[in-house]
C-alpha cells in the first residue's frame, strides 16, 4: 500500500488532503505538532473514510524546530514514503527565533527543506517519490486580497540572509509569508537536484474556505484584520462569488498531482491560471517567481537557509 506523509495534517487543508489520499488507498502519516489534535484528527479520519485505524500513523513534529524535524525524519521507515506533502504553515510572526530565521521562514520554508533533506539522506523515500510543497498565489500577487507580487533581491549572500530574517517586509506579515513561500520553492528546487529520483512540485491550494488560518488571531499569524474578516465572516459570500473555494477543491489541487503526476512539471509552480484569481484551474507559473529556475539563485537560497537554520 503506498504511503503519504502530510505535515500539519490535523486541520484545514492537511486534514482534507489526508482524507482524500486515504480514500485513494494510501496509508497516511499525520506529521503534527500537537499530539492531542493529531489523535482527534485520526479518529475523525477513521470515521469519515471508513478505513481501519492502522491506515493512519502519527509522527510528532514542530517544523519550526530543527531537532524536532530530525527526530520526525528518524521515525519514518526506510523507503516508506511515496508522497510527502509539505503543508504546515500560513502567515506567521516575523520575529527571528533561536534558530536564526524568522518564524514565518522557519515554518513555511526552512523546516520543510530540512525535513526533505533529512528524509532523503536517510533513504526514507521510495522510488519516484513525489514531494508537494504548499505554496501560495501570494508569491505572484493576489490583488483581491491586497497582496503585491513578491519582489526579492538575492544577488548576494547578505541579501538572502535579510530575506531569511524577514527584514525587508516592513512588519507586513503577508509580505513576509509570500517571501517565505518563494524562498521555500527556490531552496526545494536546489534540494531536488541534490537528491536524484525526488520530484518536487509546488502547488497553491488557492483561496480556501474552512481552514483554521484566519481563526488564529494576530498573536500567531500577524494577519491583518481585513484579511481575517475576508477569510472568516465573509467566506460564505466569497464562496458564492467564486473568490474562494471549499476545502475539498483546495485539497484536490494536491491529490490531482498525486493521481496524475505526468501532467505536472518537476519544480513547477502551479497556481490559479487567471492571474487576478485565487480559484479555478491551475497553470504552471514559475516564470512569475523571481530567481526560480536559476540554479545559482536556488543554490544560494538553500545554502544560506541551511547555514542559518540549525
Ligand atoms: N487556506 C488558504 O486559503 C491557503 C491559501 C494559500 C496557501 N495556503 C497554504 O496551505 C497550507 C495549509 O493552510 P491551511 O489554511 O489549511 O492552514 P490551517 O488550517 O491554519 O492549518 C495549518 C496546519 O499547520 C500546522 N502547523 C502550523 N505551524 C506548525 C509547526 N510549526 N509545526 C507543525 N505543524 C504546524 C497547524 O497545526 P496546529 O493545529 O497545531 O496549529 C495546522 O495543522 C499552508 O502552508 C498555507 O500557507 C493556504
Amino acid at each position: 500500500m503506498p504511503t503519504a506523509m502530510i505535515t500539519g495534517a490535523n486541520a484545514g487543508l492537511g486534514f482534507e488532503i489526508s482524507r482524500q489520499l486515504a480514500e485513494h488507498g494510501y496509508t497516511v502519516i499525520l506529521a503534527c505538532r500537537n499530539e492531542k489534535k493529531a489523535r482527534a484528527a485520526v479518529d475523525r479520519l477513521v470515521a469519515v473514510t471508513g478505513r481501519p485505524p492502522k491506515t493512519f500513523q502519527i509522527v510528532p513534529i514542530d517544523v519550526s524546530v530543527p531537532s524536532s524535524v530530525r527526530d520526525a525524519a528518524h521515525q519514518v521507515a526506510p523507503q516508506q514514503l511515496d508522497v510527502l506533502v509539505l503543508n504546515a504553515g500560513g502567515p506567521m510572526q516575523l520575529t527571528v527565533g533561536a534558530h536564526g530565521v524568522s518564524a514565518t521562514i522557519a515554518t513555511n520554508a526552512a523546516g520543510h527543506v530540512n525535513l526533505v533533506d533529512q528524509l532523503a539522506a536517510d533513504g526514507k523515500f521510495g522510488d519516484d517519490a513525489l514531494v508537494l510543497y504548499a505554496t501560495s498565489e501570494a508569491v505572484r500577487g493576489a490583488w483581491l486580497f491586497g497582496v503585491p507580487k513578491a519582489v526579492l533581491q538575492f544577488d548576494t549572500d547578505e541579501q538572502v540572509q535579510r530575506i531569511l530574517r524577514s527584514e525587508d517586509v516592513r512588519g507586513d506579515a503577508i509580505l513576509g509569508y509570500s517571501h517565505a513561500k518563494a524562498a521555500g520553492m527556490l531552496a526545494l528546487n536546489a534540494l531536488s537536484r541534490r537528491h536524484a529520483g525526488l520530484t518536487v512540485v509546488h502547488v497553491s491550494p488557492g483561496a480556501t474556505a474552512g481552514t483554521e488560518v484566519a481563526r488564529k488571531g494576530n498573536r500567531e499569524s500577524g494577519m491583518p484584520m481585513y484579511m481575517r474578516t475576508m477569510l472568516t465572516s465573509m467566506s460564505g459570500f466569497m464562496l458564492l462569488l467564486g473568490f474562494m473555494h471549499p476545502l475539498s477543491t483546495g485539497a484536490r489541487r494536491f491529490t490531482d498531482v498525486v493521481a496524475h503526476p505526468q501532467d505536472y512539471e518537476a519544480n513547477g509552480f502551479y497556481a490559479s491560471a487567471w492571474r487576478a484569481a485565487t480559484t479555478g484551474a491551475v497553470a504552471e507559473q514559475r516564470a512569475l517567481v523571481p530567481g526560480m529556475g536559476d540554479p545559482a539563485v536556488e543554490d544560494r537560497m538553500l545554502r544560506q537557509m541551511q547555514a542559518a537554520f540549525l
